[in-house]
């Protein structure tokens, strides 16, 4: 157990581990280009390290040290079938990301995971990696996914029309399309983040995106690949992580009397969602942009304490903050009025179903919250109590439990805390150097 207490204003300067979404993809890609890659500031937590084990039971041999990971790539020729099943433990990014590769290499390897991925939907991957050719299984639409192998090239459909925005789905898709005879197109209904396109353009991929409306008005967002692309290794340093930013800006938001600045921060608008939500509900956040690193531009955050009313989300901002709605909810319970989050259906589908994990678990430490089929309502107004909090398995649901605590009337406990380290290691010391009262 860890406790979090009412903590006193929140002060300082931190920086953060490197993004997992654009280290997840560094590690996949590096290993997929001819030669030597290096990354700096890769994130070395629970879920990249699956990634890493993933890509030595392939053949690929890499170092990380300091935060430099070197990836001695050998193109996706080079990539040997496993002995054994990959574990991706409980990282579905680690399991969509192998699954498109492996469909390209044509590889015979079982994908497979914690119990919690065991129950996370994979059809959405194996159905349209079926219809471009790849000899793929799942049980029951989950995992293990069994590939039987055989290289020959895939032929994707004119084009891919995903009923859901999924970044990870588009990715895996992408991965494979690098073996394809033809362009691959894929069509999403809403702006998922677009860290693959952006690094597979720095690695030399011809890849575009454009955005059209249906007759109906509503808008999709096209992404289409050439094949077959020969991919150049990666010389990049990655930008913090703006999801693990986000615990930061919920905490300084709701202690008061904070000022808190966190530096070199990604800032790719399809990640920033939450910016947008959090500044409707009155927050004091300045961003400062930096620059640009590998095609990603990064920033300062400058969050202060601020008094805040309810919102309402949906549409395409839920894809854009689509990890951030734990430590919304929390915000949400501090401010003035209902919250009400809409069409987030997807939340379901998660590390945990967090549309459940959080309604119940903020009734745990008093706080009222409504659960609805496509997301949640949260009245506002209240001051947690505090309790005893069961994250499920699920890091961010821990990390936002932890942040509840430090605005509330009564200590927060967190069972199994150490499930953070799966995505922000150093999170508690972080929170500890900003002044926060907690019982690690
Ligand atoms: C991710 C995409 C999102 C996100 C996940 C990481 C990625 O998942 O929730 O944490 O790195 O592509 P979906 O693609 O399922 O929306």
């Amino acid at each position: 157990m860890l406790t979090t207490a009412p903590s006193p204003a929140l002060h300082g300067t931190a920086s953060l581990p490197g993004d997992k979404s654009m280290s997840h993809r560094a590690a996949l890609f590096a290993a997929l280009a001819a030669g030597e890659s290096v990354i700096d500031n890769f994130l070395d937590a629970g879920v990249t390290r699956r990634m890493l084990a993933a890509l030595t039971g392939l053949g690929v041999r890499w170092e990380l040290e300091n935060g430099r990971l070197t990836v001695h790539g050998a193109g996706p020729a080079g990539l040997e079938p496993p002995h054994a099943p990959i574990d991706c433990g409980n990282s579905g990014t680690t399991l969509r990301l192998l699954a498109g590769a492996v469909a390209a290499a044509g590889l015979p390897a079982v994908l497979d995971g914690s119990a919690g991925l065991r129950a996370r939907p994979m059809n959405r991957i194996v159905l349209p990696l079926m219809e471009m050719g790849a000899r793929v299984a799942a049980v029951d639409g989950r995992p293990p996914l069994t590939f039987t192998g055989g290289r020959f090239p895939l032929t994707p459909p004119e084009r891919f029309h995903l009923n859901v925005a999924s970044a990870q789905v588009k990715t895996c898709l992408l991965l494979a399309g690098l073996s394809a005879d033809r362009t691959i197109r894929i069509v999403e209904p809403g702006p998922s983040r677009d860290h693959s396109e952006r690094m597979l353009k720095t690695m030399g991929a011809a890849i575009r995106s454009s955005r059209a409306d249906e007759p109906n008005g509503n808008p999709l967002y096209l992404t289409e690949m050439e094949p077959p692309t020969a991919l150049t290794p990666l010389r990049t340093a990655l930008p913090g992580d703006f999801s693990s930013a986000a615990f930061l800006i919920a905490a300084a938001l709701i202690c008061k009397g904070s000022d808190i600045l966190i530096e070199g921060v990604g800032i790719n608008p399809t990640r920033t969602g939450m910016l947008d939500a959090m500044r409707a509900m009155g927050a004091d956040i300045t961003v400062s942009p930096s620059g640009e690193k590998g095609g990603e531009p990064f920033g300062d955050l400058r969050i202060r304490h601020s008094r805040l009313r309810g919102t309402t989300i949906d549409g395409p901002l839920v894809v854009r903050m689509i990890d951030e709605f734990p430590a919304l909810a929390i915000v949400a319970a501090f401010a003035e009025g209902p919250t009400l989050i809409s069409g987030a259906e997807e939340l379901r589908h998660k590390e945990s179903d967090r549309i459940r994990s959080l309604c119940s678990q903020l009734r745990a430490i008093g706080i009222p919250a409504e659960e609805k089929p496509d997301g949640f309502l949260v009245p506002g107004g209240s001051v947690p109590s505090g309790g005893v909090v069961r994250p499920f398995g699920d890091h961010r649901i821990a990390m936002a439990f932890a942040v509840a605590g430090l605005g509330a009337g009564g200590l927060v406990a967190i069972a199994e805390p150490e499930v953070m380290d799966e995505s922000f290691p150093g999170f508690i010391q972080t929170l500890l150097d900003l002044g926060a009262r907690i019982d690690p």
